[in-house]
């Protein structure tokens, strides 16, 4: 007999119940009642098993699956009874059956442990988080390709150090994104192919001596094959760390984008602007309107990184196989994911409802001499200069407009002709922005023909 103060589960050999600061630190049921429906599932997909092998009977499998059903009803309802005194989710759940069903509760856990239970639980958590994350991706790229649709061929600054470099389309910057949440996809779809091993049947570590099935649990869950072994199969947390390393590239990106809009949406650039269900305002200045949600999207790679380094630093060095350590795996991952889809999703409600400045784009193209590599290009292609002397000719005539406070078509012909005498009137021709972005036909180029095919192809992709 055990008494009330000592565990359910492990009373026989104790001879005391935990200290209260034991069981403060030692109980993950405040955060890992998360896994709750992973955990019924995986346990209704064992108890069907062991019914089907013939290490429990039927009757009382049927029994173990439907007590579950009424405790999935109770948790979704918000009147389970959590307890901490139950330490986890698979305590907390099972105590609950036994509750509900009595004795065969007690038969579910043959052939079973909690290790190989909570590596089941978290990593069918974290594949649905993979998908979640595949399907807010595509969701963005759909925003980013009305967006580019729109504004195919219209002329923006490119960049580089920040400084007006060549006029690009609004367009291709758009999809320049597109490709790199599109590798976000990717990434996110091989940490899933490679976490799609079942750890069901490993137990605490060595496997077990009753006749389970493993390649029906884990067809039941919708894995790929059982893991091939049972000490990695309870001491991995790989599929976490990629996950999160997943996330995090993500992140990266999702943090530079929302780095432009908060550029562009400034008085100084005016290239966009932003709807004001993603803005703010200010208590004291009437006239602000604030980004608010790109700054967070901006920072939440602080967050997504910081849990991938906590888990990397929790995992290291561990030996094998299952270890306490190993409980922290999971805040903040669930933090990271939290973050990253609510991220994916304020950016993706902020790129739909944005609007492009096409006057101000075009206008901010125009200057900063973005067409002297066009003007370099034509000496280079009409006058047969080596590059390296078209671009210190083309110098010049910067120089020169700038001391007059003036762009470079805004220069006379007779000016052009004192930098080199060859220079002819066609040359005013390449100096237009719209014939700049238009002539970048190279694969991969600006040109809005080009960027028109890539939209195409990145519909077919998502259809
Ligand atoms: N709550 C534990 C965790 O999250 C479950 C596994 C406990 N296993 C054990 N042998 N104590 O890691």
């Amino acid at each position: 007999m055990t008494d009330k103060t000592q565990n359910a589960m492990w009373g026989g050999r104790f001879a005391a119940g935990p200290d209260a600061i034991m069981e403060a630190i030692n109980a993950s049921i405040s955060f890992d009642k998360r896994l709750y429906a992973q955990d019924i599932e995986g346990s209704r997909a064992h108890a069907a098993m062991l019914a089907s092998t013939g290490i429990i009977t039927d009757k009382d499998a049927e029994t173990i699956r439907e007590g579950l059903l009424t405790v999935l009803s109770e948790i979704e309802r918000g009147e389970f009874p959590f307890s901490a005194a139950l330490e986890d989710i698979h305590m907390n759940i099972e105590a609950r059956l036994k509750d509900i069903i009595g004795e065969p509760a007690g038969r579910l856990h043959t052939a079973r442990s909690r290790n190989d239970q909570v590596a089941l639980d978290f990593r069918m958590w974290v594949r649905g988080q993979a998908d979640a994350a595949i399907e807010g991706l595509k969701a963005l790229i759909r925003a980013l390709l009305v967006q580019a649709e729109a504004g195919a061929d219209w002329v923006m600054p490119g960049f580089t150090h920040l400084q007006t470099a060549q006029p690009v389309t609004w367009g291709h910057h758009m999809m320049a994104y597109v490709e790199m949440f599109g590798r976000d996809i990717g990434r996110f779809e091989d940490a899933r192919r490679r976490m799609n091993e079942c750890p069901l049947g490993a137990a605490a570590l060595a496997g077990t001596s009753f006749p389970i099935d493993r390649d029906m649990t884990a067809q039941a869950l919708g894995f790929d094959r059982p893991s091939a072994n049972s000490l990695d199969a309870v001491a991995d947390r790989d599929f976490a760390l990629e996950y999160l390393s997943a996330a995090t590239i993500c992140a990266m990106h999702l943090s530079r984008m929302a780095e432009e809009l908060v550029i562009w949406s400034s008085a100084q650039f005016r290239f966009v602007t932003l709807s004001d269900r993603f803005s703010t305002g200010s208590s004291i200045m009437p006239q602000k309107k604030n980004p608010d949600a790109a700054e967070l999207i901006r920072a939440k790679i602080g967050r997504i990184l910081g849990a991938t380094v906590g888990l990397f630093t929790v995992m290291k060095g561990l030996p094998l196989a299952y270890s306490k350590d190993m409980q922290e795996d999971k805040e903040q991952v669930f933090d990271a994911a939290d973050s990253l889809m609510l991220a994916l999703a304020a950016m993706s409600g902020m790129v739909s409802d944005l609007t492009a400045n096409r006057e101000a784009l075009s206008l901010a193209a125009a200057s900063g001499f973005s067409t002297a590599t066009d003007l370099a290009d034509w000496l280079v292609r009409e006058l047969g200069l080596p590059f390296r002397d078209a671009h210190h000719v083309t110098g010049t005539l910067v120089a020169m407009a700038e001391k007059k406070g003036c762009d470079l078509p805004d220069l006379s012909l007779d000016e052009m002709k004192s930098a080199h005498s060859g220079i002819t009137d066609a040359v005013f021709d390449v100096l237009g922005v719209e014939n700049s972005v238009a002539s970048r036909r190279s694969y991969g180029g600006t040109a809005p023909e080009n960027v028109r095919a890539q939209i195409a192809r990145w519909k077919e992709k998502l259809s």
